[in-house]
Formats: C-alpha cells, structure tokens, sequence
C-alpha cells in the first residue's frame, strides 16, 4: 500500500513540473507564473480541486508518442473567489507551448460542461501557441467544440479570458466569444497571424507588441478591456473583477455591505456643470461621488474614451455605469463607442445588474468617416442593446440630450424606468447655434438678429422642463442629491419585472 501511494505522489510531482525546470524557469525568466501558480493566486487558499491531472495525448505521429506530459499542457478544475465558486483552466506553457490537443480541449470542455450544469463562471488562463501543430485537424475540432461551449454558455454564465502570454491563431477565437479579456502587459499577445505571416501576406513589417500587444488591444482594436502590469496584479484584479458577478443568469450579483449612506448628499456635485456649455467636464467624479465608497471598476479605460463603463455598486447592489464623457470628442457618440456600450449593455441584462446612465451628449458625430464606417449600423448597435434590455434602468441627463442620442441613451421612450435631469439639462433635437442657423437662415446675415433667435430657443427649449411636461423626464433633481435619488429607485426596482415577446433571438444590427 505504501508503495502505491508513494507512486501516487511521484506521479503528482511529476505532472506538476509539466515541461520541465528548464522550461518553468524559461516561463519564469520572462517574468511569467506557471499555470498552477496563476491558479494559486487566483482562487481562495487551499480550495483548488484539480482534475484530470493524468490525461494525455493520443497522438503518435512526428514522435509524439515518446512526448506525453500527464496534464498535457492545460490545469483544470474549480475552486472559489471570495468563497463564490468557480470553474478554472489554466494553460502551461512549459507544455509544447500551451498548444491545444484534442485532449487539451477535452479538459476545458470538461470544466465547461460542469459549470453550466452547476450555474458557476469560468475563467481562462491563457497561454497557448494555438492548435497543436502535430495533431492537425483533431486539434481544430477541440477548438471548435471548446467554440460552441463559449457560444452555449454565453449570456447563461459569466466567462472571462485572462491572456498570460503569446496566444495564437485558435487561441484567441475562444476569449473572443467570452464576456470580458483581459491581458497582461509586456508578456501577453493575441493576434489571428503572427508578424512573420503577416510579413509574407501584406509586406507589413510589425512586432508582436504592436500587431497585438495589451496597449494595441486596450487602445486601438478594443479586443481587450484591460491590461495589467504583470501576472500578480492581473490575477489579484480578477478576483475584484469577479466580486462584482452574479454566478449565473439565474442569480442576482453579490451584496456587499457598505458603510456609505444612501442618504449621503454631495454639495459639490451642485457646481460640476460650467456655466458655459460648451466647456467640458469630467464625468467621471459624478461617477465617484455617487457610487458606493467612491469605487468604480472602470472597464476599457482607453478605448473609445468618449464613453465610460464599468462596474460600481449602489447600497452594496452591483450596478453597471454607462455615461457620456463630454471631455472627449465633447462626448459624442460614434461607431466604437457605441459598440463599447452597447455590449456593456447587454453583458448586463443577460446577468440582471441593473444600468445607471448618465448622460450629457451632444449627438452622433457626423462625417464621412463615420458614415462610410457604417454609424447607422452600429450606432444602432446600442439603441438595440438599450431597448432591448430589462434590467432596472436608471438615466440621469446632466446636460446635453440632443437629437437621437437622447434617444438612445435610456431614455423613458426606450423603458427607462426612473429618468431623472438636473437643472442644468438642454433636452432638444439639437444645440441651440445649430437650431436657429437651420430654422432661421433667412436671417444669417444679421448676427444680432439670430443671437436673439439662439438666445429665444435657449429659454425655450435648452432646459429640461419641456420633456418633465411631457412625463419624459420624472423629476428635475438636484445635482447634490443624485446618490440618494438613485439608491431609492433601485430599491423600487429591486423586483422588477417584465419580459420581451418569446422569439428564437432578435437580430441585433451586428
Ligand atoms: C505545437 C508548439 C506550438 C504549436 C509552440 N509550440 N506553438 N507546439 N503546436 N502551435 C512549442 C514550440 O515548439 C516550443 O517547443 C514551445 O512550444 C515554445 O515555443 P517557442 O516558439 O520556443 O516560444 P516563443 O518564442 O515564446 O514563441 C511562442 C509563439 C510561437 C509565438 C506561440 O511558438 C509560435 O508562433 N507558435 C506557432 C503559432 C501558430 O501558428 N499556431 C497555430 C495557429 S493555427 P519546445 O519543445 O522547444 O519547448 C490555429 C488554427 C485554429 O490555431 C483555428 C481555429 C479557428
């Protein structure tokens, strides 16, 4: 008995070191964890379960018989985040380069099949060099079903892609189709080609660090919504990241308490709006003033800047914050940030945290290259999303609300349930300068003339009491008093219910 249990340890030892000490102080040398010890970090001390630590390869040919590493390359299992279960995979690198087989896949397949059943997250660790070029056409059916796993549990259970280093060809096509990605700065990669094919196709002469570095990703493509300093801080986010989740689409996210009143009134809110509209502001300390403790998980902080989301709570009740940025591009909306917001919007909904938006835009920003890029398309994208959704939507419009982007922004017209307009809120088709030169151009000669005309439509229209007649807007508020307001229609909304028609699925202008 003795001898078989020993056996049992060296076998445990050996799968542990996976490709070997060399290659884990290789991964370490680049300022890289191993994928055990990214899943230690990760999850709750001592509660790891791992499975299929044995499993190997099937394959025999180019001398892969003799190279069988038990594991083969991925460490699977479930474990807990601030006690909330998990499902986990974690590639290793040290295993021909996280590459995956049709075992590999199997492995993630298996945490995947499990955790919908139970109604728990997953969430990868990526490290792969894409499919295992040795395997061939098995290795491309163990992406694909890993594919339609994303796609099932899409929507069903939260699914994040932590990207731990270069990730090839299939490797990024499964963390596409899951709800957020994450990346490592310095040491992590996506891109569907590498730079040496991309150097034969299109003669473009690029690193890896540009053609899908975490800045690329983070900044130009919008692929990736956050980037991280290194493998710790990656990990040590995620956790916070993970605390602001439900587990499922059947359950609601977490509470945690808080000692910030509801009540609590910020007097300096009262002044944020200068009184010359035109100059910007930041709106993101109406989002720190107003939400629990001043804790705001931003989400894709540097692309699309003209919009802001993220996660925040309210009374300890996770909300997700969608709001205009006036200080970028005066807070327009155009093609990217409105598929920023338009996914945020429905990542959500499918997960029942409710959307508190604020608003000061001043329209869809027009041009040609807006236009040939196809804004009706994907401006569409988030009117969509918003009409669609049926969580609790909350709308506070600080300023500007012009034209469709009125529309747009979870406005009452698209099931708001509480819209609520400082004073300081201008509700009209479109800013007064461009209203009186289009409904008075005979007059365009006469600068006093239409000064007089812009000033006559400021007091009528740039004010938020023509749409509080109308029942748009349920109540002028003041600025001091936002947190508490909107505390108080979440707990109206807490059991809010209504349901959109039965269909097979809509047809979201993709
Ligand atoms: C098998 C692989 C591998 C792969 C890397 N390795 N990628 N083995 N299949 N796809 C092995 C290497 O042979 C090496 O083995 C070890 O992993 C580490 O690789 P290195 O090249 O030494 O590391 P590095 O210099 O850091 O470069 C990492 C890399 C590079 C950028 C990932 O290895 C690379 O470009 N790999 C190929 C990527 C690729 O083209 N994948 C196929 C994509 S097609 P040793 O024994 O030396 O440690 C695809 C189709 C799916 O994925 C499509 C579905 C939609």
């Amino acid at each position: 008995m003795h001898d078989i249990i020993q056996q049992l340890d060296d076998k445990r030892a050996a799968a542990c070191l996976g490709g070997g000490q060399r290659r884990i102080d290789a991964q370490h040398k680049k300022g890289k964890l191993t994928a055990r010890e990214r899943i230690e970090l990760l999850l709750d001390e001592g509660t790891f379960e791992e499975w299929d630590m044995f499993k190997e390869h099937r394959c025999v040919d180019f001398g892969m018989a003799e190279q069988k590493v038990p594991g083969d390359g991925v460490v699977i299992g479930y474990g807990t985040i601030s006690g909330r279960m998990v499902f986990v995979f974690s590639q290793d690198f040290t295993v021909f380069g996280g590459a995956l087989s049709e075992a590999h896949a199997e492995k993630i397949c298996k945490v995947m099949d499990k955790a919908m059943q139970v109604g728990a997250p997953v969430i990868g660790l990526n490290d792969s060099g894409g499919a295992r070029i040795q395997e061939g056409v098995a290795s491309l059916g163990g992406y694909a079903e890993v594919f339609q796993r994303n796609v099932m549990a899409s929507g069903v259970i939260p699914q994040i892609s932590m990207i731990m280093g270069p990730c090839a060809g299939g490797a990024v096509y499964s963390p596409a189709m899951t709800d957020f990605i994450f990346m490592v700065k310095d040491s992590s990669y996506m891109f569907v080609t590498g730079p040496e094919v991309v150097k034969t196709v299109t003669h473009e002469e690029v690193t890896a660090e540009e053609l899908g570095g975490a800045v690329t990703h983070t900044s130009k493509s919008g692929v990736a919504d956050l980037a991280f300093e290194n493998d710790v801080d990656a990990l040590l986010m995620l956790r916070r990241f993970f605390n602001y989740l439900p587990l499922s689409n059947k359950e609601k996210p977490p509470i945690r308490p808080t000692e910030d009143s509801a009540d609590r009134l910020d007097y300096s809110l009262d002044t944020l709006v200068p009184d010359n509209t035109n100059k910007p502001y930041d709106i993101k300390e109406l989002i720190f003033k107003t939400v629990d403790d001043g804790d705001f998980f931003e989400v894709q902080p540097d692309h699309a800047k003209n919009i802001i989301i993220g996660f925040a709570r309210m009374e300890g009740q996770t909300v997700g914050i969608v709001a205009n940025q006036p200080m970028v591009l005066a807070g327009c909306l155009d093609i990217k940030s409105a598929i920023k917001g338009g996914r945020f919007v429905r990542f959500c909904d499918a997960f029942n945290i409710p959307i508190v938006t604020f608003v000061d835009v001043p329209g869809f920003m027009p041009g040609t290259a807006q236009e040939y890029g196809g804004i009706i398309k994907h401006g569409a994208k988030l009117l969509y999303a918003y009409a669609e959704c049926t969580v609790p939507k909350i709308t506070v419009i600080t300023r500007k609300a012009y034209g469709g982007a009125y529309d747009v922004m979870a406005s009452k017209h698209l099931r708001g349930d509480v819209n609520f307009a400082w004073p300081s809120a201008e509700i009209a088709v479109m800013g007064p300068k461009g209203a009186v030169e289009i409904i008075f151009r005979d007059e365009k000669g006469d600068p006093a003339k239409l000064a007089e005309r812009e000033a006559e439509y400021k007091a009528k229209f740039a004010n938020p009491f023509v749409a509080g007649a109308r029942g748009y807007i349920d109540d002028v508020i003041q600025p001091h008093e936002t947190r508490k307001r909107i505390c108080r229609s979440l707990v109206m909304l807490r059991n809010k219910s209504i349901t959109n028609p039965w269909r097979k699925h809509g047809n979201i202008p993709l």
